[in-house]
């Protein structure tokens, strides 16, 4: 029997809560699987932990950026609907991001809308993206550009999954925990400076504070705002960059990798052009070199890298959105930025 630590209850909408432990998934997946329990299982961690994962009624995926796509819905559509799913059937996501967000769009979808439950395995899902209830995929070319609001019934996060992860995986989930704190919480990144260590040494202790303090800043964002209008935004902190670089680099990239040469990034840019304060710069910087991430990239294909800047959900007629970190530990939107604008800035660094 494991221990759960902390129970988020309704912090998001009445009926959704998170559950942070550790030991407890093998007990309630065993409370799981009655008739109208679906299981979408990334594969690996199908394998990793085989001898506690449910026989019937799943789906294993195997979890690509390339295999975020309408094709992967499609086929999971049709696993629920072979399986005679109804409405009252409930899909149960066990997986890192990618898994989560093509299961949650798909359980948006089929029969306009059933339950599902978030179980995330990677620390990058721990601490972002199984919260908040954005799902989506990825479509020609471009990051997350279909996709709905839904909000899990539960997520249950079981910090043992941490244990069998790479150090890569385990460190690109380390940069969405920095960009929580350069846009909420100053003293949060002097932590995470101060820890590194322990961090890196996925030391227990460290690791529950920093998952329960990253769902507690999320859980409180979407609460004021679950359809990002304003203050949710924030969260894309680097994102508008992370996003091209993703893209231009085919995926070679991870995710959190992409995020933290953004973040970099999209300060110095706003510094360059006095929207940040050098503070900021130094401290993003600090960080995110103590940790070992590059904060430099090399542009593939400008047309590739800067066209994904334009495809950007973030992107209007009128220009780009970036979320900035003006001072360490705020946040703040700039919009109306024209492509020439970025085009310039990265012929200088
Ligand atoms: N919806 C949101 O709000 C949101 C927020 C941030 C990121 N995202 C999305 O999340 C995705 C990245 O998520 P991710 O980093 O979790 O990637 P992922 O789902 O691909 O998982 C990364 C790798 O780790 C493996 N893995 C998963 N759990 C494991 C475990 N416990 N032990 C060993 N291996 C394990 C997977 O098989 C995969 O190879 C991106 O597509 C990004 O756009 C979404």
């Amino acid at each position: 029997m494991g221990k759960v630590f902390v129970d988020l209850k309704k912090q998001v909408d009445d009926s959704y809560e998170i559950t942070i432990g550790s030991g407890f998934i093998p007990d309630t997946l065993k409370s799981f699987g009655a008739g109208n329990d679906f299981f979408m299982v990334d594969d690996n961690v199908f394998r990793l932990y085989s001898d506690i994962m449910p026989t019937e009624r799943v789906y294993r995926f195997r979890a690509d950026e390339h295999n975020k796509t309408h094709e992967s819905v499609v086929a999971v559509l049709g696993f629920l609907f072979r399986g005679e799913c109804r409405r009252d059937g409930r899909l149960v996501l066990i997986g890192g991001g990618i898994t989560g967000d093509v299961g949650g769009f798909v359980a948006a979808t089929y029969m306009r809308g059933i339950s599902f439950v978030q179980i995330p395995t990677t620390l990058l899902s721990m601490v972002d993206s199984s919260v908040g209830g954005k799902t989506g995929i990825n479509f020609r070319g471009a990051k997350n550009n279909v996709g709905v609001f839904a909000q899990p019934k539960h997520v249950y996060i079981d910090m043992d999954f941490l244990n069998t992860l790479t150090d890569e995986e385990f460190l690109n989930g380390v940069a969405e925990v920095i960009k929580y704190g350069m846009v909420y919480d100053a003293q949060f990144l002097e932590y995470l400076y101060d820890n590194k260590d322990r961090v890196l040494a996925r030391d227990a202790e460290v690791l529950d504070y920093i998952v329960t303090r990253c769902c507690g800043m999320k859980a409180e964002v979407v609460r004021i705002d679950e359809k990002e209008k304003g203050e949710r935004a924030l969260l894309n902190f680097g994102h508008t960059f992370a996003h091209a670089i993703e893209t231009d680099s085919d995926h070679s990239v991870k995710h959190g990798f992409a995020v933290a040469t953004g973040m970099y990034l999209e300060t110095d840019y706003a510094v360059k052009h006095k929207l940040a304060d050098a503070k900021a710069l130094e401290d993003i910087k600090r960080v995110l070199t103590a940790y070992g991430f590059d904060i430099k990239y090399n542009i593939i294909n400008k047309n590739v890298f800067f066209g994904a800047m334009t495809a950007d959900k973030k992107a209007d007629k009128k220009g780009l959105t970036l979320a900035i970190s003006p001072k360490t530990g705020t946040g703040k939107l700039v919009k109306n930025i024209s492509i020439d604008q970025v085009i310039s800035y990265f012929a200088g660094v």
